[in-house]
This record gives C-alpha cells, structure tokens and sequence, in this order.
C-alpha cells in the first residue's frame, strides 16, 4: 500500500482516537482538559477547511443544514441527495478532523436493509468516516447492524430533532424522574448496540453527567452542561449567522451577520458613488496596445 494510512501518526483524526478519549478522561492521572472532544456542524468546502484548520476534532455534516442553510423550518424536508451534496462539499475540504454524516429524516426508519445501503453511500460516495442516527432504544437493531456493515455510528439521544412532530416542540428533555431514566435507557441502549459515541441533546445536566459517568463510549453534548465528554454547537449560532430564536447555550462567540452586513453596505455604496472599482483595481492595456487600440477607434 503506498498512501499513508489514516491514523498512521499523521494527526488524522479516527474513531478509535475518539473513543479513546473517554479512557483518557476517565483515568485521573491524564483527565486533563484537553481530552475533551469538539465537534463542531461543517456544510460546505470553505467553513470545512476553516474549522479542519482550526483543529475542531468532529466535523459533523448535520441535517441542520436544512435550517441553517437552506432556510426550512426543521430539519424534516432535508433528503439523502442534499445531504450528499453537504458531505462531499465537507470532506473535500477536510484533512484531520473525523467527518461524520448525518443521516436525514426518512433514510433509517423504512427498513434495515433500506437504512445500510443508504449509510453506504455516505460512507463511499460522501467521503464520510461514521453516521449519526437520531433515537434510542428503538434503534438498537440498525445500530447493532450498521456497525456489523463497518459503519461506525454516532448515537442521538435526548432532544431527537427528526422527532419535533411526536416531541410537539423542540423542547429540553428529561425533565422528569421517568423522563430522565428513559434517556438514561436509550443512551445505554445506544451504547450496548454498539456506537462509538453519542450526542446527548438539550436535557438537564445531572441527567447529561449520569448518562457520561456510566457509559464506556464517549458523550457529546449540546445544551446538555459541561459534564460531557465533549461538545458540539451548530457552526451558524455560534458565529451568529442564524436569525431569530437561538437556544440559552448557543454562546456566541462571532456576530457574522454584522460584519457581513457592513461590508455589504460598504460595497454598495462604493459602487454607487463610483469608489469602486479604483484605476488599480482594473485591468489595463500595454502603452503600445492603448495607443493602437485607441487610433483604430477614431478610423
Ligand atoms: O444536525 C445537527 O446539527 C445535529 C447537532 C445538533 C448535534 O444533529
């Protein structure tokens, strides 16, 4: 084999580096901070290389898109074909970080063998290195055989977003004694079918801590406290370029929508004064090509 393998010592990031993690962080003589995993949503060729540059260690191609970017308003309406479409865009621009594939509403809960296939070709055709699937308990048999197929899977329990009909809202979950355990089953369910690792979304943080302190596999957490293995936002809330309502622990950490909006304005009211483009900023004819040209117009 004459390419260099992945995780050969060449700083790619692989599951097994991922899982790898939990043990670091579990035991106390290397549960330092820096085993923590970030994971941030990628959906094109630039952000990709940006965050990859940037050192995040997931980059999760997440059917967020669909609210994120193409402007839907949950993640429902978003298909296999414009997911592929995302994930390609992403690992072109991805040399480190894990990239991980989100499979949309409606590509795992038809039938197992519908589920695989669809998986594979994010695998072969999308570039991705793992799937995510929403749901717990009731995807023990999909995990269990994605995994078989060599399809590393990222578990998503808590707040399922492809559920917001059944949930009736996006709302934080757990909240209750019997609502908390039943997270706790599904992120134990998640684990023993196999997963590598699991997002745990929008649920109390007693409940997020329990669920890391009991599972072997590693917890990625969104609105879900600091107890987590590790953390994920989605990249448009944290740069600020969602409108309207964003959740309490989308910290912001850019207002890109203001610097765009500036530059924007900026732009058009150059063009409109006539302050762009500058002399320097066009092209120019060599002093012989000019006076030619120039000659010839007045024949
Ligand atoms: O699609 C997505 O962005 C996600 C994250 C919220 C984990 O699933």
């Amino acid at each position: 084999m004459s390419a260099a393998p992945r995780g050969a010592g060449n700083g790619k990031i692989t599951v097994p580096d991922i899982v790898s993690r939990k043990s670091l962080r579990s035991s106390s003589d290397l549960a330092t901070s820096t085993n923590k995993i970030t994971c941030l949503t990628a959906y094109d060729y630039p952000t990709a290389r940006l965050l990859d540059d940037a050192g995040v260690d997931i980059l999760l191609a997440g059917d967020s898109v669909g609210m994120v970017v193409l402007g839907y308003d949950s993640t429902l309406p978003v298909t296999v074909d414009e997911m592929l479409h995302h994930v390609k865009a992403v690992r072109r621009g991805t040399k480190r970080a894990l990239v991980v594939a989100d499979m949309p509403y409606g590509s795992y809960h038809v039938s197992i063998e519908d589920s695989i296939r669809t998986a594979l070709r994010f695998v072969q055709e999308g570039g991705a290195e793992a799937v995510k699937v929403e749901g717990g308990e009731r995807r023990i048999e999909l995990i269990a055989r994605l995994a078989d197929a060599e399809i590393p899977v990222m578990g998503h329990v808590g707040l399922t977003p492809q559920s917001v009909n059944a949930l009736g809202g996006f709302k934080v979950q757990g909240r209750s004694e019997e609502a908390a355990q039943q997270v706790l089953r599904d992120a134990r369910a998640v684990e023993s079918a196999g997963a590598f690792s699991v997002v745990l979304e929008s649920l109390p943080r007693e409940v997020a801590a329990r669920i890391t302190g009991e599972l072997t596999i590693p917890t990625i957490g969104i609105g879900a406290g600091p107890d987590c293995d590790g953390q994920v936002l989605v990249l448009h809330d944290m740069l600020g370029l969602t409108d309207g309502h964003t959740p309490k622990f989308a910290r912001r950490y850019a207002n890109l929508a203001e610097i765009i909006g500036r530059a924007v304005g900026e732009f058009c009211d150059d063009v409109r004064s006539g302050r762009f483009p500058s002399d320097d900023e066009s092209y120019h004819l060599s002093a012989e090509a000019r006076s030619r040209f120039l000659a010839r117009q007045r024949v």
